[in-house]
């Protein structure tokens, strides 16, 4: 079975007589909303699919050995000349600056509106990469969307067309999301920490993520996600602006401010490491849960300030 087959429990078997997917059933049932919406026919498979039913979008179950060496691989911190200095370690509660920190340049872009943020992304000359860049990449996705995934930087694909994750890594993204019953066409916005291409797509440079950040860092003020996905080792710690490797950062949320980042392993990681899969597959369960519970808090405070 391919990559990007179907997952085994029918997630992508059409739709039942209520108009949902058996995804988009098991979506609502995280919700807790799924039997205020109607009642479904018994499904396959109840519930989200466990790390045993793994879908085969995600991947095949691990070997261990290979998994740990594949992990070490993965957890490697930037060599010396690639070194991110963005921070010293974790702050206690995430990374959303403070004007205390900005400078001139950052103060202007926490002031943008959307239109504004986007313009100035294209036009940007900040680092070298925006003499060699063919495209600037803002996002891709529904910006109005709960859910936002953070990848490292645009690709060639990207660069060429300007659109965040449209590559191989974003074919594996997309089946990574629709096996969580999301899409970037109805509720997930993917950006990136670089917004252009590093050449060759080599790791991204500390200048240059440094430069980058407040963008990103405007986008999430103006999105206001309930959750973020961050994808890779420079999404989380860019994000965090923390040095912690991946495997420090995976396994529980981390925080934005008040938004939950969930730390994952990036797709194009993943495509060359498939033994890695069956974690990134508890990583977005883990987002899924973290949704539900931030989504249900956030309807009891409502309700409560009524
Ligand atoms: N990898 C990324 O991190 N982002 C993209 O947009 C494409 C590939």
């Amino acid at each position: 079975m391919g990559l990007f087959a179907p997952p085994p429990w029918g997630y992508d078997d059409g739709m039942d007589k209520n108009g949902f997917s058996n995804a988009q059933w098991a979506f609502l049932r995280v919700l807790g909303i799924a039997e205020t919406v109607a009642v479904p026919p018994p499904p396959k498979n109840p519930g989200l699919p466990s790390v045993q039913t793994l879908p085969s979008c995600i991947g095949s179950p691990a070997v261990p050995k290979a998994e740990l060496q594949a992990t070490a691989e993965a957890d490697q911190l930037p060599g010396q000349n690639q070194v991110m200095t963005l921070g010293q370690t974790s702050p206690a509660h995430g990374a959303v600056p403070s004007d205390a920190h900005l400078g001139q340049r950052g103060r202007m872009i926490q002031a943008m509106d959307w239109g504004e943020l986007t313009h100035s992304i294209h036009a940007c000359r900040a680092c070298s990469l925006g003499e060699t860049r063919q495209h600037a990449v803002v996002g891709a996705g529904t910006p109005a969307g709960p859910w936002l995934f953070v990848g490292e930087a645009p690709g060639a694909e990207e660069d060429r067309r300007g659109e965040a994750f449209v590559g191989r890594g974003g074919q594996l993204l997309d089946a990574m999301l629709r096996a969580m019953g999301l899409s970037r066409q109805q509720n997930v916005y993917i950006t990136n920490v670089l917004k252009c291409r590093p050449p060759n797509n080599r790791d991204p440079l500390g200048p240059e993520v440094k430069a980058c950040l407040p963008f990103l860092q405007r986008q999430i003020a103006l999105l206001q996600p309930k959750v973020i996905v961050a994808l890779g080792r420079f999404a989380a710690q860019g994000l965090l602006q923390s040095q912690e490797p991946l495997a420090n950062l995976r396994g529980k949320p981390q925080f934005y401010g008040e938004i939950p980042v969930i730390v994952t392993y990036h797709p194009a990681y993943l495509l060359r490491n498939p033994v890695d899969k069956r974690k990134a597959w508890l990583d977005l369960q883990l987002a899924l849960r973290t949704f539900a519970q931030h989504s249900s808090r956030t309807a009891a405070s409502a309700v409560a300030t009524e």
